[in-house]
């Protein structure tokens, strides 16, 4: 997968800008606050996914502008494509290869990129809504099937939280909470074996390639948490016996809590350096490295299973890591086009070609 030009008008601090992208490492460098994370905003938007800051669709129009325009004209393994998303006050259209497309999530297969940014860094950081998320968003890009599975479930989770909050006041829905324990089990059963064939893969990359960033002097392992799943090659139909036995066990708690206690969205990873917690006992440079490594394991997993190496995304990601990992990384994404920022390209320069981009209030000078 190859980008050849991105194009923005009036994204965020960014009025027109065209980047015309070698296919090695392109480095936009420049001061705090000019626009280098907006540029790989901009482009990770074209994967279909949401943006990696939480932020909304009016969030991209310039300040006092009406519309905000983003194009991107890239190659995967058989064609040159194109694609452009037009962000108005409360619409947005989305077109591909000139043809409109009903929503973004429709771009999802077309182009495939992999973002680190510094925030990614929850992932190690904080509480277990992170890594659910990060497991949600890549398999949500790799198979669309997992995101009709994730909507369902959440549909059901809701369904059953809001009958646990009125069971007090109107018993008779216990007959109907048993109907949507069925509708639940059968979800989550979906979504958990969906993301322990995930992990298993995603695993062994990321061991190898953490390995490789700490010069084979740590080891990385990442495994799914949840009680009671000790084989991780558990069938889709025992899940979903398990999961309504687990359902039935919960009852009681459920009822007492007025909300769901177990199931697929309390589900956690474990991340560990040489089996100790990364959360808890890793230094800011192991934690960096342990996010990177899942994300480059996340980069090799599409690659797999499309065909298409993703664009790397590297926001920022230099800082606090030593010079033997900075150079593993760079060495290591050598083989595919990336986009990097930082604020001095001096020390990425130094260990590759590419072309540099410097960003000065929102313009490509
Ligand atoms: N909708 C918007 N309209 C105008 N400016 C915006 C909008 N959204 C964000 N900005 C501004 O864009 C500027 C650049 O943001 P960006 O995150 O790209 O900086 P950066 O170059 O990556 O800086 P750093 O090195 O600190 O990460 C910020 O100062 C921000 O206030
Ligand atoms: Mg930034």
């Amino acid at each position: 997968m190859k980008i050849n030009s991105v194009e923005l008008n009036n994204f965020r601090n960014i009025s027109s800008i065209e980047l015309q992208a070698t296919d090695g490492v392109n480095v936009i460098y420049g001061e705090n606050a000019q626009g280098k994370t907006n540029i790989l905003e901009a482009i990770w938007l074209f994967t279909g996914c949401k943006s990696f800051r939480g932020s909304k669709d009016p969030d991209f129009i310039k300040f006092g502008e009406e519309i905000a325009k983003i194009k991107l004209s890239f190659s995967d393994n058989t064609r040159e494509k194109k694609s452009e998303i037009v962000y108005a006050n409360k619409k947005k259209n989305v077109f591909l290869n000139d043809v409109p497309l009903k929503s973004s999530a429709e771009l999802i297969g077309s182009f495939y990129g992999v973002i680190f940014s510094p925030s990614h860094l929850s992932l190690i950081k904080d509480g277990p809504s992170e890594r659910r998320r990060f497991l949600d968003t890549a398999l949500c890009q790799l198979k669309p099937s997992y995101a009709e599975h994730l909507a369902g479930f959440k549909r059901s989770l809701m369904q059953r939280n809001a009958i646990l909050k009125d069971l007090h006041l109107s018993p008779q829905l216990y007959d109907v909470l048993d109907t949507w324990d069925d509708s639940f089990a059968r979800y989550s059963a979906a979504v958990i074996s969906e993301r322990l064939k995930y992990i298993k893969i995603l695993s062994e990359y990321s061991k190898e390639i953490y390995a490789g960033i700490s010069e084979y002097k740590e080891d990385f392992s990442v495994s799914y948490s949840r009680k009671d799943i000790s084989d991780i090659n558990i069938s889709y139909k025992d899940l979903y016996i398990s999961e309504l036995e687990k359902l039935k066990e919960a009852r009681k708690d459920d009822v007492i809590y007025r909300t769901s206690t177990v199931g697929p969205h309390r589900d956690d990873l474990d991340i560990s350096i040489n089996n100790i917690s990364a959360r808890s006992f890793g230094s800011q440079g192991q934690q960096r490295s342990c996010a990177l490594a899942l994300k480059l394991g996340e980069s090799e997993i599409i690659k797999k299973i499309t065909g298409e190496t993703p664009v790397a995304l590297l926001d920022d990601v230099m800082s606090e890591l030593d010079e033997k990992r900075q150079d593993y990384i760079l060495n290591h994404i050598k083989d595919r086009q990336v986009f990097l920022t930082c604020c001095d390209p001096s020390q990425v320069l130094r260990l590759c070609s590419g072309k540099s981009f410097l960003i000065k209030g929102g313009k490509l000078t």
